[in-house]
């Protein structure tokens, strides 16, 4: 068998976590390659809402085995705020859940550096969720870092020189700060983690495919935030394409199944960076406030504007997108007329491929097609779409080269069209 991944297209939160939770009965599992609690996934089902950062979207589904793989970043604090919510609402994970013992762990001074080396960018800062994400993967690649299977070796040596470190970027940073109750929470935390089947996942995943069961891999934030292809260096740290799942897995490509790519039918971003399709007008205002666009997690506002097709096609070719799936299609039922960005004009020029850096003066250049004006929130069917939704789909299926396979017309799982149905 093999690892179907679904992934953002644009600049994260385009509903992934509604999404794998309505794929997991198609699954044996759900594995989580990169990121960590920057990521905010919300799910709602039987009137509840859930967000999840660390853990998979898999988890709601009958005792399905949910993974958090080696290219992930574990903060054992928020992790352990998460299962614990978790646990008060009825939904005991613990046999569940299996965490790589490679997966790096966010330490205590990596939240601090976060917030210093943000500091020291003044108005040039990223935006960060203020995680530690960034300081984190550094460590990774420093070969510095602290894994989950540390636990099991001399972690206290381990931990004490990784915050040595530390404390001295932060001496010379000038930065001041105070861990005394974060880091002893966050020791509380890491016991509590070693509760959790703490695994070489690797094999794991390996080994269900062998075994003739099929995983989907639920990525964290998306294409246009990626470490490489990103509007770097407004992104985050990890690769977040499809490539990250292979490392973040230990997943051969040739074990790589069925690749969709989930955008929203307009376009966020949340923190810094270039965003060519932002609406500064009403119109933005009205997607914000239809939408709810403001952080799962953070509650920062969501900077709004149209779809962006240049940057969505570039997202397609980094993935190999194989099935779309169109989000929030509800929140544009209003609009008289609804935009798609076809190309950008840079120095006079009109660009249609992605270039190196859209810093700077970017116009974009729109195709405007007629709005629906349909309330499609308790559609369930194909059959039910107006005549101008389908031909925004078409024209979207059209540009892109992909089937839009899923479209989503609300929050709740239920609210969830399957197209093509009849094939
Ligand atoms: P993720 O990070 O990709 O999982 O997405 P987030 O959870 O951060 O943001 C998506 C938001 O949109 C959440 O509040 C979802 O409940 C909501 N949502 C998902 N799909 C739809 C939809 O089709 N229509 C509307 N109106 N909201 C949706
Ligand atoms: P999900 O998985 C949207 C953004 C931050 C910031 C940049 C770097 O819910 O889609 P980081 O803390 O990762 O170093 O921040 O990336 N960002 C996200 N934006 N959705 C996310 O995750 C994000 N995770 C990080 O706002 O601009
Ligand atoms: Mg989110």
């Amino acid at each position: 068998m093999k690892v179907d991944v679904l992934l953002g297209l644009q600049w994260g939160d385009e509903g992934k976590g509604k999404v794998v939770d309505v794929l997991t009965p198609n699954y044996s599992a759900v594995a989580r390659f990169q990121g960590g609690p920057n990521a905010g996934h919300t799910l709602e089902f039987e009137g509840q809402k859930y967000v999840l950062r660390s853990i998979p979207s898999g988890i709601f589904q009958g005792g399905k085995i949910n993974v958090i793989g080696n290219g992930v970043v574990l903060d054992p604090l928020l992790f352990k705020e998460e299962a614990e919510a978790l646990a008060a609402s009825g939904h005991d994970i613990t046999k569940q859940l299996y965490i790589s013992k490679k997966a790096h762990l966010i330490l205590p001074t990596h939240r601090i550096l976060d917030r210093a080396y943000e500091a020291a960018k003044g108005s040039g800062k990223i935006g960060t969720t203020g995680k530690g994400i960034g300081p984190a993967y550094t460590d990774k690649v420093s070969r510095n870092g602290v894994r989950v299977g540390d636990l099991l070796r001399d972690f206290d040596t381990i931990y004490a020189a990784a915050k040595a470190r530390h404390e001295a970027i932060l001496k010379s940073l000038n930065f001041e700060y105070d861990i005394t109750e974060l880091e002893a929470k966050w020791f509380e935390a890491l016991d509590y983690l070693k509760q959790f089947k703490l695994i070489d996942s690797e094999h794991f995943v390996n080994g269900l495919l062998k075994s003739g069961q099929n995983v989907l891999a639920e990525g964290a934030q998306g294409t246009m935030l990626d470490i490489d292809f990103g509007s770097y260096p407004f992104v985050t740290s990890s690769n977040t394409i499809c490539a990250g799942c292979c490392t973040g897995l230990g997943v051969a490509p040739r074990n790589i199944g069925e690749v969709f790519g989930i955008f929203k039918a307009y376009c966020t971003r949340v923190g810094s960076g270039p965003f060519p399709t932002e609406l500064f007008d009403e119109t933005g205002d009205k997607i914000g406030q239809l939408g709810h666009e403001f952080g799962a997690v953070t509650g920062r506002k969501r900077r709004c504007g149209w779809i962006d097709l240049v940057a969505l096609k570039y997202a397609v070719m980094l993935n190999g997108v194989t099935q779309l799936i169109m989000m929030k299609s509800d929140v544009l039922d209003t609009f008289e007329t609804i935009k798609a960005c076809v190309a950008y004009k840079i120095g006079g020029e009109e660009v249609t491929e992605f270039p190196y850096s859209i810093d700077g003066e970017v116009e974009p250049i729109y195709v405007e097609l007629p709005g629906w004006k349909t309330d499609m929130t308790k559609m369930k069917s194909e059959d039910e779409f107006p005549e101008e939704f389908n031909a925004y789909l078409s024209f979207l299926e059209e540009e892109l080269q992909v089937p839009i396979k899923i479209v989503s017309v609300g929050p709740d799982r239920q609210q969830t069209i399957i197209r093509y149905t009849e094939e």
